[in-house]
């Protein structure tokens, strides 16, 4: 899971700077909704949010990112749908549009990937036993390649 945030933090930092097309840029966040995102809401914060309340009782930090997961996820629904933009000038205001969605959606992945790292995956490391760690690993080595198989297809 954290190499693939170090692979989000790549890919947003390489748009914001400009050396990445918006349309691959897309793809890599759809990548992130499909895949990503999904180990996370189902298998990850599942397994830790009981975990959480019962040695902190709060479950504020799996509220937090799931929200953000949705946001980030209907962000990317609406920058992703209308893709029809050709030559003329009233449709390409619309492509410039798409590109100032997409910075504001690359920092948002960036600040949501920090939190992580900085929170809820800190949290884990602390409070989630060895035994959970390593179910944990292993129902996302189980789903990964079935997630990768539905956005390769989705993709096409
Ligand atoms: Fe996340
Ligand atoms: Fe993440």
């Amino acid at each position: 899971m954290r190499d693939q945030h170090v692979a989000t933090v790549d890919v947003a930092e390489a748009f914001l700077s400009g050396s990445m097309e918006y349309k691959f840029f897309l793809d890599k966040v759809k990548y992130s909704l499909d895949v990503h995102f999904v180990l996370e809401d189902e298998v990850l914060i599942p397994t830790f949010r009981p975990i959480l309340r019962k040695f902190l009782e709060f479950e504020e930090p799996p509220r937090i990112i799931v929200g953000e997961h949705n946001s980030i996820r209907s962000s990317y629904r609406s920058v992703a749908n209308p893709v029809v933009f050709e030559t003329d000038e009233a449709i390409r205001s619309t492509e410039e549009e798409i590109i100032g969605k997409c910075g504001t959606m690359a920092k948002t992945l960036l600040q949501h990937v920090y939190k992580e790292e900085n929170g809820l995956f800190s949290l884990i490391e602390l409070y989630m036993p060895d035994d959970l760690k390593d179910d944990v690993s292993k129902k996302i080595k189980e789903k990964l390649p079935v997630l990768e198989a539905a956005h390769r297809n989705a993709m096409k």
